[in-house]
């Protein structure tokens, strides 16, 4: 098995609450639910998690390095402002996939910048919650 970490930012404990209009009416709980599942057939050991503290998601990534095989990371509102995951990202030599909801390119400008892009090897962005499924996927072809 595989040993693959899902990091969620701030506000994403809100999904099915915050925004259907955007983020769509599942929870995350619900999205957790389908990683696991399509984890189990892609050979992967899902560990799923969802913090609101910038500091929390570093001490994760960086706890990552040398435990885990491929990372999925929704760094939510930390994505357009974080050096601080950025660095901690720049730790591990796995395949890293930025996953988002919505297209954060097609929305309000200050989303446009991403600190994880650089250091991601694909962006699954702007297919509903099922976009965490397509990340996996590409995981597994990586
Ligand atoms: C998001 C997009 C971000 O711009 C936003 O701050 C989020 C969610 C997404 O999944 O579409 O919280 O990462």
């Amino acid at each position: 098995m595989k040993r693959v970490l899902i990091l969620n930012g701030p506000n994403l404990n809100m999904l099915g609450l915050r925004e259907p209009d955007i983020y769509g009416e599942h929870t995350l709980d619900d999205v957790k639910g389908w990683c696991i599942e399509r984890g189990q057939q892609l050979g992967f050991d899902i560990d799923f998690r969802q913090s609101n503290h910038e500091g929390e998601l570093v001490t994760w990534i960086q706890e990552a390095r040398g435990t885990i095989d491929g990372l999925l990371i929704n760094a939510a509102a930390y994505t357009h402002t974080s050096v601080a995951i950025h660095d901690a990202l720049k730790l591990l030599d796995i395949p890293i996939i930025e996953v988002h909801i919505s297209d954060p390119k097609k929305r309000e400008e200050f989303r446009h910048i991403s600190y994880i892009e650089p250091v991601a090897s694909e962006v699954v962005a702007g297919e509903g919650p099922k976009g965490y499924l397509l990340a996996l996927e590409k995981l597994g072809e990586l």
